[in-house]
């Protein structure tokens, strides 16, 4: 396998799958060494004051079985600093490995999960799995396509979230659309003021309601639903990203699409450009005298213009499918007898990924953020003659 790593200088590599460890239960091995989840985080700069409890606040957002709303596996997801870190808890400047060991590991689960071995789970990562590791592939739990994987990056995320709040640079994911019922438009102070108010953290309190009363009839009848979350970057300094092949919009499409079940990704106002006349579509700039900066009255390009940040937020919208394992009965193929077959799954699912996947696309956001900031600031080092009145970074 190939394509654990993430960024160019702020740069992520994990490992570890749903199960790890669970093969490897040896009374004199610690059970947190039996396996579960591991990040490197290289390019952290020295002097950052990084705690456990400061990443645990992130990966407790993303933490099964916390509400009716999200599976019942239940997993502490306890991280441990294994390096990078002085007993001050302030950074060294050397890479910083993180390790989060599965809990779940009793042979009750990983029975359930071999029961399936040999189906393709219809929307899973299982066929191609078969197609590409044949008869090696680890497809207890999804292996590396499991869900459980994206922990490892919200751990690397809130490694990247110490050091952009030292510069002031806020990102904030939230969810907008549960099964087509759709918040009102939330801005930015809204979503800060209601973070996190209920367990799907939708800030609009009334919609909500009825998206979780959708969740929770989903989840009784053995289906799934899909919907939408939307990230806020604020504080993003104008000039981030590359005119070609490097653009902004580019890495941070790398960022989130790389995370399972996203479908699609919008920035600014996205697909409605297409309806509109170019006068409707421009974002009028002016000059603001009481901030001495270039401004624009509407933001539908979402905060990128040339595939370079502009300064003013960047808006993104991603489309989450509906959690593909469903306790409905589906047709599908026997891999091992090539035969057709009827299959129902038992094993424990979110009714939506919507509620656990907004920490992620935080984390992605931020690590890609990070990663374009160090090359705008590196090549900005070099050529250090630009006139002040252009120059944010
Ligand atoms: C946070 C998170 C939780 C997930 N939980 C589940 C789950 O419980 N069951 C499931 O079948 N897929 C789950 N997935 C989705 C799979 O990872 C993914 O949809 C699947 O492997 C197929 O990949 P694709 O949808 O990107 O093509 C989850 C994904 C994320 C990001």
């Amino acid at each position: 396998m190939v394509g654990n790593t993430f960024g160019r200088i702020f740069r992520v590599t994990t490992c570890g799958e749903s199960y790890a460890g669970a093969f490897r239960k040896n009374p004199n091995v610690p059970k947190e060494l039996y396996g579960g989840l591991m990040t490197i985080v290289d390019g952290v700069p020295p002097g950052i004051k990084l705690t456990s409890e400061l990443i645990q606040e992130e990966l407790d957002k993303r933490r099964p079985g916390k509400s009716a709303l999200d599976t019942p596996r239940k997993e502490s997801d306890k991280v441990f600093i294994f390096s990078g870190v002085m007993e001050n808890d302030i950074t060294t400047g050397a890479p910083v490995g993180l390790i989060i060991p599965n809990e779940v590991i009793e042979d009750e689960h990983l029975n359930k999960h071999k029961s399936y071995n040999e189906v393709i789970r219809p929307g899973q990562a299982g066929y191609t799995f078969f197609k590409k590791y044949g008869q090696f592939a680890d497809n207890i739990g999804a292996g590396r396509a499991s869900g459980r994987e994206t922990a490892a990056r919200v751990a690397a995320g809130a490694v990247a979230k110490a050091v952009l709040d030292t510069m002031g640079i806020d990102v904030i994911a939230f969810v907008t659309e549960i099964h087509g019922i759709k918040a009102e438009n939330i801005t930015y102070e809204t979503a800060k003021a209601n973070y996190r108010k209920n367990d799907l953290n939708c800030p609009d309190l009334n919609k909500a309601k009825e998206m979780m009363d959708e969740l929770l009839k989903i989840k009784a009848e053995g289906d799934s639903v899909g919907g939408v979350v939307e990230i806020i970057a604020r504080g993003v300094p104008a000039g981030l990203g590359e005119p070609v092949f490097d653009k902004l919009q580019a890495t941070l499409s790398h960022a989130l699409m790389s995370i399972g079940a996203i479908k699609g990704i919008e920035f600014g106002d996205g697909f409605e450009h297409a309806k509109l006349k170019g006068s409707e579509s421009n974002d009028i700039p002016y000059y603001d005298e009481s901030s001495g900066r270039v401004r624009f009255k509407t933001n539908r390009a979402g905060g990128i213009l040339g595939g370079i940040s502009n300064g003013e937020d960047i808006r993104i919208r991603v489309a989450v499918k509906p959690t593909p394992t469903i306790s409905i009965p589906q047709n599908t193929v026997n891999m091992y007898k090539l035969e057709n077959v009827e299959v129902a799954f038992k094993t424990r699912n979110d009714p939506s990924i919507c509620p656990r996947i907004y920490p992620v696309c935080e984390a992605m956001v931020r690590i890609a953020l990070l990663d374009a900031l160090y090359i705008a600031k590196g090549y900005r080092a070099v050529s250090n003659n630009i006139d002040p009145r252009w120059d944010d970074l």
